[in-house]
Order: C-alpha cells, then sequence, then structure tokens
C-alpha cells in the first residue's frame, strides 16, 4: 500500500514537471483592487520569481477591463491587506488596461473577478471575432474565479473600492480560497494530459 502510494506520488510529479506550464492574468474593473490583490495572492501560493516557483506556472499578472486607474499603483487597502495577511510587504504593480485581442492570445487562464468582469471579457472575445482579428476559441480561456472556490460556482468577488476595509479583507479570503482551487485544477489538469 505504502509503496504504491509512493509510486503513485511519483508519477504525479513526473506528469506535473512534464506538462506545459500555464499563464494566468486576473482582471477586475480597475486593477487596483481585486485583481492585484489576486495576482499577489498567487504569485505566493506558487512561489512566482523564486528558484522554488511551481513547474506549472510560466506567468502572472492582471490588468483592469477599464483604463481610468491605468498607471496606478494598488489601492492601499490592498497594500495593507498582502503586507498584513500575505506577508508581500514589497508588492508593486502598475495598473493597466487588458489589451485586446493579445491578452486572450497570450494567456492561458484569463479569469474575471466579477460578473460585470466576465460579461465584459466575453464581449471582448466576441467583438474581436466579429472584426476576424480572433477566433473566438480565446472564449474557453475565459473563467470566473469563483468557480474554483469550492462552494457556489457564481460566487463573485465583490468590489470593494468604495466600502470598508472589511470588504478587502473578505476578498482577500476569496482570492487565497480561489488561489488554492486554481492550483489544484492546473495540476489535476497536468495529471489528465500525462
Ligand atoms: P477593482 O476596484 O476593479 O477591484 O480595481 C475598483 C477600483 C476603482 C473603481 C471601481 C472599482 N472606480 O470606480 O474608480
Amino acid at each position: 500500500m505504502a509503496a504504491a502510494a509512493t509510486r503513485s506520488q511519483t508519477s504525479n510529479k513526473e506528469a506535473i514537471s512534464s506538462a506545459k506550464p500555464v499563464s494566468v492574468l486576473f482582471v477586475c474593473l480597475g486593477n487596483i483592487c481585486r485583481s492585484p490583490m489576486a495576482e499577489g495572492v498567487f504569485r505566493n501560493l506558487t512561489n512566482y520569481n523564486t528558484p522554488d516557483q511551481h513547474p506549472l506556472i510560466s506567468r502572472i499578472d492582471s490588468c483592469g477591463t477599464a483604463s481610468f486607474h491605468s498607471g496606478s499603483q494598488p489601492d492601499s487597502r490592498t497594500l495593507a491587506v498582502l503586507k498584513d495577511k500575505a506577508g508581500l510587504p514589497n508588492y508593486r504593480h502598475q495598473a493597466r488596461k487588458i489589451k485586446n485581442p493579445s491578452d486572450f492570445e497570450e494567456y492561458d487562464y484569463v479569469i474575471a473577478m466579477d460578473e460585470d468582469n466576465l460579461i465584459d471579457l466575453r464581449d471582448m472575445v466576441k467583438r474581436a471575432k466579429k472584426r476576424e482579428l480572433s477566433s473566438g476559441e480565446e472564449m474557453k480561456k475565459v473563467y470566473l474565479y469563483g468557480i474554483f472556490g469550492g462552494k457556489s460556482a457564481d460566487e463573485e468577488v465583490q468590489d470593494p473600492y468604495y466600502g470598508g476595509k472589511d470588504g478587502f479583507e473578505i476578498a482577500y479570503e476569496q482570492v487565497t480560497r480561489f488561489g488554492k482551487g486554481l492550483l489544484k485544477h492546473i495540476e489535476e489538469d497536468a495529471r489528465r494530459e500525462e
């Protein structure tokens, strides 16, 4: 039994190390509150940019569907949560708007924080297809983050911008839980492709 378990763990590791790494883009509206938080937490979960970087992760970034905060650093409340809860005191990110169609081509997972973001992203793929800039296949890469959360498939990370600190703490709990679920999904996918 123990030997079988060890064999299975070894073959899981082999499957993971031979699979193609994937890229992940987190998307919200302004790219200053939720998606940079999701990005920072997922970087942490995958040891991104460290010698221990997860072998199935190639690239992580975040962006917004709107440009009104382009160039700004994350909201101070997002930075406070990343510092106090995730132990990331030096997280920096410059907000940017999503690029259509290139971000959809370049990333394997394009992940919306809420239903509005999801609708906007799907509309962008449809528009690119209409203009014959894309095949429309990119639609398969667009997900609501909550589907990886293990609770309700339509769980959203609500926009905390106009609320208090508690909204950012709720968002942190969600993006941590969803991030673990996403990583598990990526690992299971790699094993399936073995
Ligand atoms: P985010 O939050 O989409 O999570 O970055 C927001 C940030 C700014 C605004 C709305 C949402 N805003 O209206 O300026």
